[in-house]
């Protein structure tokens, strides 16, 4: 199945006004470019640069992007590396980033990449196939409390230590087909009845621990707001609440410059708001995306815009999100 750009008139709505009078934007998840078609035929006069980890996906957006060569760069970078990104195109500033986190669906319905335990592939799960850990390592290698606590932690699996001590007796494994089975039969049969997949969880947890998804987030968000100019704005959309969490957190942060105690009749902090939190609460995808995009469920979006130096947030913006 191709991939859907998600709630996408949201985030060309969301991005636009900062893209009026043209200017850069990054799309640090490039994909297969089906976002960054929206954006540059929104705003006829902006350029873009597009970054991905996962170089069959940078090749099928210069494809897809073809139309738009003359106003597109391509990184094959992480999004971690955002500042040095833009140091190396000699970009100084930009008026948009865009984070569409996670896997895409050709990643997914790819079985040779991994990433799926509804088809037989190779324990793999790497975004950038030159990185030394794959899932391999993890599910054959890793000590068993390790293990579990990696499941545990970014599965906020509940059978976390079952389904570890059922890994570490199947080894070694060699596919993702024999991984689920021995995910599922670690389960209690009266859970497995209900719910998801009962190896989705653990498949999550794999996959965010092999591509150290949350780290290259932390790491991405500040180098976003670095490089964004007042007025430039942030959209990111995350997928399960562990990057939730951290988009959600760090805006607040961003957002509620002095930390004074509310008695203090003056700010002796000195510390500053640099973004304005757009939206309230999370955007979510309406029925009919759903209807056509069922990968679309669990996507979350916030959006944050830059404020130019010395305007201090209201103490409510804290409050806000
Ligand atoms: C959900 S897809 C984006 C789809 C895209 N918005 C589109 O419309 O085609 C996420 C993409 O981000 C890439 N990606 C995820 N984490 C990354 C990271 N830390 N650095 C660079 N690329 C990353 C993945 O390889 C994948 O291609």
């Amino acid at each position: 199945m191709d991939h859907q750009p998600v709630l996408a008139d949201q985030v060309v709505e969301l991005l636009l006004p900062a893209l009026e009078h043209g200017g850069v934007v990054v799309d640090a998840t490039l994909g297969r470019g089906g976002h960054a078609a929206r954006i540059l035929e929104a705003a006829p006069r902006a350029s873009l640069i597009g970054i991905d980890r996962d170089p069959v996906a940078l090749e099928s957006s210069r494809a897809n992007l073809a139309a738009f060569s003359d106003r597109v760069r391509f990184a094959s970078d992480n999004f971690s590396q955002l500042a040095s990104v833009l140091e190396r195109l000699r970009v100084a500033s930009v008026r948009g980033v865009l984070f569409d986190l996670g896997v895409s669906s050709p990643q997914l319905d790819e079985p040779g990449r991994g990433f799926s335990f509804r088809a037989a592939g190779p324990l793999d799960m790497r975004m950038d196939p030159l990185r030394p850990l794959s899932a391999d390592t993890v599910v054959n290698d890793y000590e068993e409390q390790e293990l579990a606590r990696v499941i545990q932690r970014y599965g906020e699996e509940r059978f976390a230590r079952r389904i570890a001590r059922a890994i570490v007796r199947a080894r070694p494994l060699t596919d993702t087909s024999s991984l689920a089975e021995v995910i599922r039969d670690a389960i209690p049969a009266a859970t497995r009845r209900t719910g998801p997949h009962p190896a989705r969880r653990t498949f999550q947890a794999i996959r965010i621990e092999v591509n150290d998804e949350l780290g290259s987030l932390e790491t991405a968000l500040p180098a976003a707001v670095d490089a964004l100019e007042p007025g430039g704005r942030m959209v990111v959309l995350s997928y399960h609440s562990l990057e939730d969490r951290i988009v959600k957190r760090y805006f607040i942060e961003e957002a509620s410059g002095c930390v004074c105690p509310p008695t203090f009749p003056v700010c002796t902090c000195g510390a500053e708001a640099r973004v304005r939190i757009l939206t309230r609460r999370p955007i979510k995808p309406p029925a009919e995306e759903l209807e056509r995009n069922a990968r679309a469920s669990a996507a979350k979006l916030r959006a944050a815009e830059r404020v130019a130096p010395h305007v201090v947030a209201p103490r409510d913006e804290k409050r806000s999100a």
